[in-house]
């Protein structure tokens, strides 16, 4: 399906936008800004372009409809769709309009490690309390990663996007085999699709975020970024079989800080205590808010390491 140009009308139910400019690419749709031709707001159109199967528009009809019945949740925090069109041959929505820029852009846009771990506390801080409503009301995102999270200009706030695959905690659709999630950011109970999921595995997917955009290539490889694979299998062997977490040895790598610049040590120490809890394997020991993350982010460098129980099997 041809990218839409600026200037052009799509319609969803009956009201016009006028297109102008893609904002974002994503595996079945893409993002436009446009414009409400009845009262000129600024809003985001997103057009499924390309087939979804029955499965996934299930999917899709079910997040919107939890959205829906979450209105407390502000529209800056979880994006919101105020029209549908879900069944027709491109299925549409319009959103509202949230001004920033991706994580994912945002990290590109790093210049030196100094400015890479300010923007990945930024990020563990904002997501981690973006995430407090929606844990506290038993919602869960299920794809938190650096495209799905929109942070505002002054940092002050991230608001999370893409709402398909939201679910209610205990109220799973039956998804058999399939696997829902980002395979690098994943946890270990998303990559089993009979185990039980909670907002705790959201905790998982921000630090694995964190952990693949800021970090310096020495902490990528004690962790084994560089080795992982989109293959969830693959990526689970490596999450349980060398679970960063837990191994003293590769904790006490991890928090030498002699390979981060002096003025910026003690940030980098509480990224990466954040890191270690957040990927924990038990999801009991993750932190369970952003109060507790934001205690990890201000630990002090001689704080105890962080050790939880392993107690995730297959
Ligand atoms: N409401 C919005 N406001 C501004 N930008 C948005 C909005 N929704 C999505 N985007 C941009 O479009 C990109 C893709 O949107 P997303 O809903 O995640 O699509 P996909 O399901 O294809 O991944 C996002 O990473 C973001 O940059
Ligand atoms: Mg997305």
């Amino acid at each position: 399906m041809p990218i839409k140009n600026p200037g052009e009308i799509e319609t969803v139910l009956g009201q016009d936008f006028r297109i102008e400019r893609i904002v974002g690419f994503g595996n079945y749709a893409e993002v436009y800004q446009a414009v409400n031709q009845d009262n000129g707001d600024k809003v985001a159109l997103k057009i499924y372009s390309r087939p979804i199967n029955t499965f996934v528009r299930k999917l899709i009809d079910n997040g919107h409809k939890i959205r829906s019945q979450h209105p407390e949740i502000p529209n800056n925090r979880l994006i919101n769709p105020f029209i549908t069109e879900l069944n027709s041959a491109t299925p549409r929505v319009a959103y509202n309009f949230v001004d920033g820029v991706s994580a994912t852009h945002q990290s590109d846009t790093a210049i030196d490690l100094t400015q890479q771990i300010k923007y990945g506390r930024s990020l563990a801080l904002n997501t981690a309390t973006t995430l407090d409503p929606l844990k506290n009301n038993g919602l869960i995102h299920r794809d938190i990663k650096a495209d799905n999270i929109q942070i505002e200009p002054t940092l002050a706030h991230a608001t999370l996007m893409d709402i398909d695959s939201l679910i209610e905690e205990g109220n799973q659709p039956d998804t058999g085999e399939f696997t829902y999630g980002t395979s690098l950011f994943m946890s270990p109970e998303q990559i089993i699709h009979d185990s039980h999921i909670s907002p705790a595995s959201d905790m998982f997917n921000l630090a694995a975020t964190v952990t693949f955009y800021h970090l310096d290539w020495e902490t990528a490889a004690i962790i084994d970024i560089g080795t992982m694979t989109t293959n969830p299998s693959i990526v689970f062997k490596k999450r349980i079989g060398s679970s960063i977490t837990n191994s003293v040895e590769k904790q006490k790598r991890l928090l030498n800080l002699d390979r981060f610049p002096e003025e910026v040590r003690d940030q980098a120490h509480g990224l990466l205590m954040f890191i270690i809890a957040g990927l924990q394997p038990d999801p009991k020991a993750r932190p369970a808010n952003s109060t507790e993350v934001k205690q990890l982010l201000d630990s002090t460098r001689n704080a105890t390491m962080y050790c939880g129980p392993v107690t995730f099997s297959i």
